[in-house]
């Protein structure tokens, strides 16, 4: 470990969490550990609380109550002095309006449609998911078969201000999702999570703190057809916001279909989540070793945005 020097600068990191799990869910445990090995300090605070503001960079970790709390939470990360990842990223990642843009851009996402508050909402001929276009830990998102339903659900998220999604029910959720996390810009690794939306009519189970939805999580090695849907939201964020990918410190895919239970190989996989604002990363789904290599790579990654932003141990030497 390196020693505290007085004649170098040590920037203050935070990670960032909620009220309900100040210091993340307990995933991200290993990280200050894997920065402290680098020489950096860094300590975990709820996003709501001001120490946050004195920090020299703040990492968006398990920040997962901002659904309920956006302009505040919007605002927030603009306030802050230095944000990964970057404001401008999480504003656009944070509605999954994004998907539209990614289709646009060529990434095959899972069809998707967006109905402002305001606008009628059509709801398509078979099942359907509905869910707000701002929502973490599948708060708010439902199955239905019954179409009156589906616009009700609608018409009730309207009613609170919140955007709506519409898609096709994807029948490939029972064998999970494939999340691929990348880590400065390069794929790390990979987890499974298991089918989170119960039948149509009912809503999920969450977690005693009701943060999220209970998940069932695996660990996965994908095939490269999936892993092509993540580089390809990769390519296309990078393209969007100019910025390198090796910039993007972390980002997750959830990609459907061809998880490994189907045993056919993937067909026609479909991106249904990047995300780039507080994705958990399944550090703990890793063999020992694995996991220690991606907490480095991370710790890596905030070493050297911390160069980029003028924040490294050499920028602020005295004279
Ligand atoms: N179109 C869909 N087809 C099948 N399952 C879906 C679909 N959309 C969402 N789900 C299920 O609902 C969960 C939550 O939806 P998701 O889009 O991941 O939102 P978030 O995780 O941001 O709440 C997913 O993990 C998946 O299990
Ligand atoms: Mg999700």
């Amino acid at each position: 470990m390196k020693l505290a020097r007085p004649d170098i600068f040590h920037p203050r990191i935070v990670f960032a969490g909620c009220p309900t799990l100040p210091d993340g869910d307990g995933d991200d445990a290993g990280l200050v550990a894997a920065l402290r090995t680098r020489g950096l300090h860094a300590r975990w605070l709820s996003w709501d609380d001001p120490a946050t503001l004195d920090a020299d960079l703040v990492v968006l970790r398990a920040t997962w109550d901002y659904p309920e709390r956006l302009d505040e939470y919007l605002s927030w990360t603009r306030s802050v002095r230095n944000l990964i990842n970057p404001p401008a990223l999480v504003e656009w990642n944070i509605d999954k309006h994004y998907l539209i843009d990614l289709d646009r851009l060529g990434v095959p996402v899972v069809p998707t449609q967006h109905f402002p508050v305001g606008q009628a909402v059509r709801i398509p001929a078979g099942e359907v998911v509905v869910k707000p276009a701002v929502g973490a830990g599948s708060q708010g998102a439902q199955r239905f078969v019954d179409a009156d339903a589906a616009a009700a659900h609608a018409a009730q998220l309207h009613a609170q201000g919140r955007a709506v999604l519409v898609q096709p029910y994807d029948p490939r959720i029972v064998d999970g999702e494939t999340a691929l996390v990348f880590l400065n810009g390069e794929g790390s690794h990979a987890f499974t999570k298991g089918p989170i939306l119960p039948a149509a009519g009912s809503a999920p189970e969450f977690e005693e703190t009701g943060t999220y939805a209970t998940e069932s999580l695996s660990a996965a090695e994908p095939d490269d057809e999936i892993w092509e849907v993540g580089r390809l939201a990769i390519a296309a964020v990078t393209r969007m916001f100019d910025i390198a990918a090796r910039d993007l410190l972390y980002a997750r895919v959830d990609v459907i279909g061809g998880a490994a239970a189907t045993g056919s190989g993937p067909d026609d996989p479909r991106l249904l989540e990047l995300e780039l604002v507080e994705p958990s990363l399944g550090f703990r789904q890793l063999s020992a070793g694995n996991r220690a290599e991606a907490e480095r790579q991370f710790a890596l990654g905030v070493e050297s945005a911390l160069e980029r932003l003028g924040l490294g141990p050499l920028s602020h030497r005295r004279p």
